[in-house]
Parts: structure tokens; sequence; C-alpha cells
């Protein structure tokens, strides 16, 4: 990792989903350049996380908006207001043709991949307007266009749309929204299982198989990306080199541009 001295000195950051993979990484990266942040997970391995970066945890489930206003409230407090929130929580839970899924399913693709980060905005943005100033940035994917994950691209087609539209909204306000959409990403086997299902036929590796593949053949550099990659977007938009950008989603995937 490449730091930035000083980048983030002064500012107070909240990473959503900090526990592991791209939210730890750019956890990292904040307090590595000057910022002190908040972890906010519903793992409790999330403590072990801001010890060793010597800062703040806070558990919550940000599935619900009462999750997310009290994790986004205790934030506020341990780091006396809120300039930077990014909004990670997401992930694909099941890898099928979309016709396999269950209406069950859905509904909890979209609740983990969408409502995580429309809740968390609604709990930060108040804080934000009322100080005059803040920067979202959320987590999206280039799996907007992709295959056997379709609820899971549909909810990161919705984090695109609310980038755009918070940032129009807020503009005046002072804040900035914006997004970056990872390709696939390399990671250390999660401490933390999103709840996939292990797969346990023929049929439902070759479903799972082809997922990746079509990801890596969407590439145009043909390979996954890896966390420091993603977390190095993801400062860079939340950081005052990024002044003049907002609305906008930055592809972070090799080429794929979702
Ligand atoms: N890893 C990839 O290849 C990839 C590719 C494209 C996009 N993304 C996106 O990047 C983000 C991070 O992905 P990752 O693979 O690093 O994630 P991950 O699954 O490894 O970790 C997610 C973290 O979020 C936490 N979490 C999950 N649901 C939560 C909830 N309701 N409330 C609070 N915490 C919750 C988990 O405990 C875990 O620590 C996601 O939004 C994902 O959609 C990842």
């Amino acid at each position: 990792m490449s730091v930035h001295i000083d980048r983030f000195a002064g500012k107070r950051a909240v990473v959503t989903g900090a526990g592991q993979g791209i939210g730890l990484a750019v956890a990292h990266r904040l307090v590595a350049e000057g910022a002190d942040v908040v972890l906010v997970d519903r793992a409790d391995t999330v403590r072990e996380a801001a010890a060793e970066l010597k800062s703040h945890a806070v558990l919550a489930d940000l599935e619900t908006y009462d999750g997310a206003r009290t994790a986004l409230t205790e934030a506020a407090q341990l780091l006396g207001g809120v300039d930077v929130l990014v909004n990670n929580v997401g992930g694909a839970i099941n890898f099928k043709p979309f016709t396999e899924f269950t209406a069950t399913e859905i509904q909890a693709e979209i609740t983990r991949s969408l409502m995580t980060t429309l809740w968390s905005c609604r709990a930060a943005l108040p804080g934000m307007t009322a100080q005059g100033h803040g920067v979202i940035v959320n987590v999206s994917s280039a799996a907007t266009r992709g295959i056997h994950r379709i609820p899971y691209s549909a909810a990161k087609g919705g984090i695109n749309a609310l980038t755009a539209s918070l940032a129009l909204e807020y503009a005046e306000a002072g804040i900035r929204v914006v997004a970056t959409a990872p390709g696939g990403t390399d990671a250390p086997p999660r401490r933390v299982s999103r709840g996939t299902p292990s797969h346990d036929t023929e049929r439902e590796r070759a479903w799972f198989r082809a997922h990746i593949d079509q990801t890596v053949a969407s590439s145009l550099l043909k390979r996954y990306g890896t966390l420091d990659e993603q977390a190095a977007a993801i400062c860079f938009l939340a950081s005052e080199e990024a002044s003049y950008i907002t609305g906008s989603v930055l592809p972070v995937a090799g080429g794929d541009l979702g």
C-alpha cells in the first residue's frame, strides 16, 4: 500500500462492513493517512480489527433503518461528527440463474446490497447537511452487468442511481456522493461468511464457476483486482483530491465498465 501522508488528517470517517475484505482495507488506508475511523460491522470480529488499528468499533446490523441510525449516531458521538462515510456493506449471497432464485432469496439480496446503503445514507445526511459538508462513497459493483446474481446486479444498479440522485439533491448542502464499482477482487478466505450455501452438486458448482468466468472475461485485464486496488480508488474519491467529482461511479474492474 502506498500511503499519501496525512491526506485524511483531521478527518472523521465511518466505514461499514469494515470487519474484513474491502472495508477493512479501506479502514487501514484511512488510518494510515491520518483519519479518525469508526469501523462498523455486524460481526464482532470488527472489535479485533478496530483494536489493531487503534480505532473505534461499532457493532450494528445495517439491514434495518434502526440499526443504521443507531450506528451513525454512535459513530458521530465517538468522532464528534462524520466527514466521510464509506458504504461498503453488501455482497452477493447466491450464484445461480435468475429463475432458480426464490422470492425470499431475491429479497435478501436487495436487503443486503441496496437497503444497507440507503438506510446509512438516510441516517448520515442530516448530520452532514447540518455541518455543511461531507463525502459519501458507496461501493457498487461491475456486476450491474453480470450473470448468475441478477438480484445483486439490480441492487447495485440501485446504488448507482441513488449515488447520482443524492449527489444532485445534496450538492448545494456541500455534500459529494460518489461510488466505485469493483470487479472481482481477490481476498483471503472470509472469516465471516456472506451466507452463501455450499455448492453440493456439480450443477451448482458450474453455476458458481460461470459467474467467475464471466467476471474475468468481462475485464480487459483478464484478472481479479486486489483489496488495495479497491481501497486506493475509494480513498481517492473520499479525499479532497476528488473535490470536483460528484455523482460519478468509478469502475475499478480492469476495464469492465459494468
Ligand atoms: N469482493 C468482490 O469481489 C467484490 C466485487 C464487486 C463488488 N464488491 C462489493 O464490495 C463490498 C465489500 O465486499 P467484500 O467482498 O469485501 O465483502 P465481505 O463479504 O468479505 O465482507 C462484508 C462485511 O460486511 C459485514 N456485513 C454484512 N452484512 C452486514 C450488515 N447487514 N450490517 C453490518 N455489517 C454487515 C460482514 O460481517 C463483513 O465483515 C460489497 O458491497 C460488495 O458487493 C465486492
